[in-house]
């Protein structure tokens, strides 16, 4: 360490008796050099989470395989009578915050099944670098476009991203590429996709990650499409860059070949010389240089694939990147079977390659809509591959389970342990006083999980930052039975895939109704809250109709009702300007609120009838057919055991959904031959905002229960 002066002594001593940060140049006085060139920002730390969550397994996704097909896949896995994949890797879709789920993979059960793979070969990430983007989605109505506003978790996630700008975004993507780099195969690579935002930053992180040796590309995606463009005072931006960092000196590396652009196909023949290590050129017997006629180069580090406007592949994913890009990636760094990851997923395009060239796939989104976007996808891929005779593998979608709140609540990580506790309760105390206040709800104190009273009913509010989780509501039914208590409102942002109806269906059977309410992000608008037009809406219902005939059960689907609110019709109405308009969602119904130019306002309703409300659904022809399993760590002997949860995985047996091009749904499943006697059937429907609800209905076949 340098020696410091006296002088200098006393003036640290002096910044430490008042408490307060040192000058900066102490900063390369009092450390070690480590390294030649640093980036650094505020609150910069190494520390990774090593936080590991369950997950689970709310759906399973297969294509069921006809019985000549069956016989195809027989080399790559077992499969059951419906066809449906019994045995091997089944592919990962999974909800979630990637930072947890990182560390979950990292550290928990799942990081065997991935050794077992071989590891992860290949990472492709494409995070948001759009700093100031506010994440809204476009979704089609009819002939109109809706911009949906993220919900409130997503909005919670995305500020802590973005909340400070450039610097948090580093400190974001810093932790996470920590924790890929552990989680990568010794031998695997990983491509870093951003733009001239953030591209100088994220090079210079990688390389600390990664170490400088590691670097392996810059590549240069043009995607511009030419055309007149606006004049501005700078060049048209037409390129991304995608850096390729490898974890070690060894890895996957398969040469791409691209069609020769220059017309010259006559090329000198040359060979590889393992002694000199160049490619000579090779000469006959008479010493005359051998030519041959190539039309394929090798690819270099600029690709140009083109954009994805007006691309037949486009499925209403903002950020969604061209397949020809993501094949690239894949075919030059993996091989076939080799386990693949997207953590920033968006629509799914790894996801989609991955499984038609062969690969194995685990990607990951924070956004429900990204979620359901995949899953969508996924299944259309599974069928062309069907179509055309070709394997595929079946996908499952995970959430993180139970969740711990210190995890997502953004205390000062600065504290110490007991002040950072303090911090949380305080936090999450003004949070509960919020909603109840907002909800016209009295407080009620001696409960454990109840914090209010109205109308009769206990209130539980669910946490700010997660979605309502199982465990949480089973430990409300823990008290319920304990207290003798009957009828429970529980208010959530968002509950967790799959939770209803089963876990409703279950309190109903002890006695208890339970309520469950969505909290409107208008809570957080004082004026609102005051002038009292904060809605805590009904979760969504679905009525079907099961059709028994002989030996087969068929589902119709006969109605479906959300009561989702965004903005309202009169304040449309008062601050439109003349010949504008807005789509609002209220109650439940898309309205259109246009004004003229003499101020006339018109309403349109464009949710005309219930099915408008529909993207999806899918029918699952016996729920208890499949137990979800998880492994957990038994404390006392440190191995990981299998235990059931209680509940069942939803297994898509048959969907019907719109997509971009085609908008027509069907209302009725197909006919399902079934064994005499009663079942379970579950319906899952997912609206055009990407949430699922779920129902169950038994049926009976036969006639005898
Ligand atoms: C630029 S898009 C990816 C687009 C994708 N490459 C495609 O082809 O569709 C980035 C995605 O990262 C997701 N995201 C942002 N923060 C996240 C986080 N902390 N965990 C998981 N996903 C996140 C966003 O929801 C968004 O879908």
């Amino acid at each position: 360490m340098v020696q410091l002066t006296p002088a200098e002594l006393q003036e640290v001593n002096r910044f430490l008796d008042a408490g307060k940060p040192l000058p900066d140049k102490y900063r390369f006085l009092l450390f070690e050099d480590k390294r030649e060139v640093e980036l650094v920002w505020n609150g910069k730390t190494n520390e990774v989470t090593n936080a590991v969550l369950p997950f689970q397994v709310i759906e399973q996704v297969d294509e069921p395989r006809a019985e000549v097909d069956t016989r195809l896949q027989m080399s790559m896995f077992d499969v059951d009578e419906r066809g449906r994949q019994l045995k091997g890797w089944q592919n990962k879709l999974i909800w979630g915050d990637n930072k947890l789920i990182l560390s979950s993979l990292k550290n928990g059960p799942l990081r065997e099944e991935i050794d077992r793979q071989g590891g992860i070969k290949l990472i492709y990430i494409d995070p948001p670098f759009d700093v100031g983007a506010n994440f809204s989605m476009d979704i089609e109505i009819g002939e109109d476009t809706f911009t949906k506003r993220p919900n409130i978790l997503e909005e919670i996630a995305y500020r802590d991203t973005w909340g400070f700008g450039a610097d948090s975004f580093i400190a974001m993507i810093y932790e996470r590429l920590l924790l890929m780099r552990d989680l990568l195969a010794t031998d695997g690579v990983i491509y870093v996709h951003c733009d001239w935002r953030v591209s100088a930053y994220m090079r210079l992180v990688l390389d600390e990650v990664f170490g400088k040796d590691k670097f392996r590309n810059e590549i240069v995606w043009h995607y511009a499409n030419t055309g007149l463009k606006a004049r501005s005072k700078k060049f048209h931006q037409v390129t991304d860059t995608i850096f390729v960092y490898s974890k070690s000196h060894d890895f996957t590396f398969n040469h791409l070949f691209k069609e020769r652009k220059d017309g010259q196909s006559k090329q000198a023949k040359r060979k590889f010389n393992s002694v000199t290590k160049k490619a000579d050129m090779v000469r006959d017997e008479h010493g005359k240089i051998v030519y041959e006629i190539r039309e394929e180069v090798l690819e270099n580090s600029l690709w140009e694939t083109g954009s994805m406007s007006n691309s037949p592949e486009r499925i209403g994913y903002p950020t969604q990147k061209p397949e020809a890009l993501l094949e690239k990636v894949i075919l030059a760094s993996s091989n076939e079977g080799n386990l693949v990851a997207d953590f920033f997923s968006g629509s799914g395009t790894l996801a989609a390659v991955a499984e038609k060239l062969g690969r194995k796939w685990i990607v990951s989104d924070l956004g429900k809509f990204s979620i359901h976007t995949t899953r969508k996808r996924m299944i259309s891929v599974q069928r062309e591959l069907k179509a055309d005779g070709k394997d595929f593998r079946a996908f499952e979608i995970l959430n993180l389970g139970k969740y711990e709140r210190q995890h997502y609540i953004g205390v000062n990580e600065n504290l110490r342990l007991d002040e950072k506790q303090k911090q949380v309760e305080a936090r999450e105390q003004e949070f509960v006083l919020l909603i109840l206040n907002a909800y016209k709800a009295d407080i009620a104190a001696g409960f454990k999980t109840f914090q209010g009273k109205k109308s009769g009913r206990l209130v539980a509010v669910g946490p700010v930052n997660v979605p309502v989780s199982r465990l949480f509501v089973e430990e409300i039914i823990l008290e319920c039975r304990q207290k003798h208590i009957t009828k429970v409102d529980i208010l959530g942002f968002e509950f967790e895939m799959g939770l209803f109806p089963n876990v409703l269906d279950d309190a109903r059977s002890k006695g208890i109704d339970i309520s469950p309410k969505h909290i409107p992000a208008e809570v957080f608008d004082k004026r609102a809250v005051d002038k009292g037009q904060v809605v805590f809406h009904d979760v969504a219902a679905i009525e079907v109709k099961p059709v028994v005939k002989k030996n087969s059960i068929a589902i119709e689907l006969t109605d479906f009702s959300v009561f989702y609110s965004q903005d309202s019709v009169s304040e449309a109405e008062a601050t439109l300007k003349d010949k504008g308009s807005k789509i609002i969602v209220e109650k439940g119904q898309i309205v259109k609120v246009s004004k003229d130019q003499d101020g006339i306002v018109t309403r349109e309703q464009l949710t005309k009838v219930w099915t408008d409300w529909i993207d999806y659904w899918a029918v699952d022809f016996n729920f208890e057919n499949k137990r979800e399993i998880i492994r957990v760590k038994n404390e006392a002997s440190g191995e990981w055991e299998e235990i059931w949860t209680g509940d069942y995985i939803f297994e898509n047996e048959w969907q019907s959904f719109r997509t971009k091009r085609d908008r027509s749904l069907e209302l009725t499943s197909v006919a399902l031959e079934c064994p005499t006697g009663t079942r379970k059937v579950a319906v899952k429907v997912v609206d055009i905002f990407g949430n699922d609800t779920m129902t169950i209905v038994e049926v009976t076949i036969g006639g005898k229960k």
